[in-house]
């Protein structure tokens, strides 16, 4: 126990003068024994000293032993109490820290505008949707309407005519359902019909024509078109045969020498017929004119095909015949080829009084139309007009109703 670094001098000093005072009584002890013996009163109160020393002794040394037990207990509490005490410190000073930058931020901070719950939902924005949808829906739909208009460059109204040439309408032909009895050409069959619609409109062109131009009373007009197969044929016989109807001596000829259809109309030989006439000679005119079964139409069929026909046209025997015949008719209608095919019809162009040009409905083409025009005002030809053919109901009636009416007004 004393050399235990752990007791201090203090706690054993009492143990050590005790274990002095032990020593002392035993070496007196043994010299007493030299003289005594062990039952003499001296050696009898030295043992008892001895013993009583000894009992003091253990006593003391239990007294340090639990002193130290009871050290080393208060040395661990005092450990633990110094590490919590700092534990403590550290939380509080943290706390501290906290409640101060609480306090920074509470005074920083200020209340600008109270957040509300919106009566209206954030999404779907119904009002712009709809805004944005009315925009796209407008562009999309006159987007495709541009593209799908210039897709089909074709003519599909009567005031296309006028806005793409600045030619004037002289009327516009309903398109008509072919009838299954082929033994009288459609042709004639609409001559045929008084109340027809197809019928009427013819009337109205004719009246159109000679209203609007008094000085073609007596005349000669050229029927063409831009291309093949727009109706020249038909209008060439429905027109003829209108004017006949209404009295004028009329002379139909068929000058388109690539595609010669007249005679068919009329189920006449082809044979003996313009050309035949232009090789032969003037004087014998009635072998070559035949008359039809409509009173005062008169046919002259294009007859054997020339290897030229342009140059044939363009003879002066041509100009003569064309001279002697208009003493003989009223008018003088003739069936030419397109002109954008071959030059026929430009050629006889200049040498006639006025020329018409068919317009097929949704068929002809602007740019072949205003070629076509072109090419008659380069040879300065009198183009007195257009007109549309095959027209098909839109958007509940013809448009020739207009025109006609139209026609008539002036
Ligand atoms: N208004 C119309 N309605 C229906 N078919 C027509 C009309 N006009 C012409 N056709 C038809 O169109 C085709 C071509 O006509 P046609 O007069 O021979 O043309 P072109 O002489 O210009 O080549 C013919 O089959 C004809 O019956
Ligand atoms: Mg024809």
């Amino acid at each position: 126990i004393i050399d235990d670094p752990t007791t201090t001098s203090e706690d054993t000093a009492l143990l050590n003068k005790l274990i002095e005072r032990k020593a002392e009584l035993e070496t007196e002890l043994a010299q007493q024994l030299n003289y005594f013996k062990e039952k003499h009163p001296i050696i009898k109160g030295l043992r008892s000293e001895l013993n009583s020393i000894n009992k003091k002794i253990e006593e003391e040394r239990q007294r340090i032993l639990t002193l130290k037990k009871k050290a080393i207990q208060y040395r661990i509490l005092k450990r633990e109490v110094e590490t919590s005490k700092a534990i403590y410190e550290s939380l509080l000073n943290r706390l501290k820290e906290t409640r101060s930058i609480q306090n920074l931020r509470l005074t920083n901070i200020r209340v600008v505008d109270r957040a509300t719950v919106p009566d209206k939902p954030v999404r779907p924005k119904k009002k712009m949707n709809l805004i944005l949808a009315l925009f796209i829906g407008l562009f999309l739909s006159t987007g495709t309407a541009l593209f799908i208009e210039n897709l089909d460059l074709s003519i599909k109204e009567p005031d296309e005519v006028q806005k793409y040439l600045g030619l004037p309408i002289l009327g516009t032909i309903p398109l008509y359902k072919q009838k299954k009895d082929r033994s009288v050409h459609p042709a004639l069959s609409i001559l045929t019909n008084s109340h027809s619609r197809v019928l009427e409109s013819y009337r109205a062109i004719k009246a159109n024509l000679t209203l609007s131009n008094p000085d073609l009373s007596k005349r000669l007009l050229l029927v063409t078109s831009s291309v093949p197969n727009e109706g020249k044929s038909v209008f060439s016989v429905g027109l003829a045969g209108v004017m006949a109807r209404a009295g004028e001596k009329v002379l139909l000829v068929d000058v388109d020498f690539r595609h010669p259809n007249l005679h068919q109309v009329f189920g006449i030989q082809r044979t003996n017929g313009l050309s035949d006439l232009l090789a032969e000679g003037v004087q014998n005119l009635h072998n070559y004119i035949k008359s039809t079964e409509i009173e005062n139409l008169d046919l002259l069929t294009c007859g054997s095909l020339p290897p030229d026909p342009a140059e044939l046209l363009g003879t002066k025997k041509m100009e003569e015949v064309i001279q002697d015949l208009s003493k003989r008719y009223d008018r003088i209608i003739f069936d030419a080829p397109p002109v954008l095919a071959v030059t026929d019809a430009l050629v006889l162009s200049t040498r006639v009084d006025g020329v018409i040009i068919i317009v097929r409905f949704e068929y002809t083409h602007r740019k072949a139309l205003q070629r076509a025009k072109e090419a008659l005002e380069g040879v300065n030809a009198r183009i007195l007009g257009a007109v549309l053919n095959m027209v098909t109901p839109r958007g509940g009636g013809y448009y020739y109703y207009y025109y006609y009416h139209y026609g008539e007004k002036s």
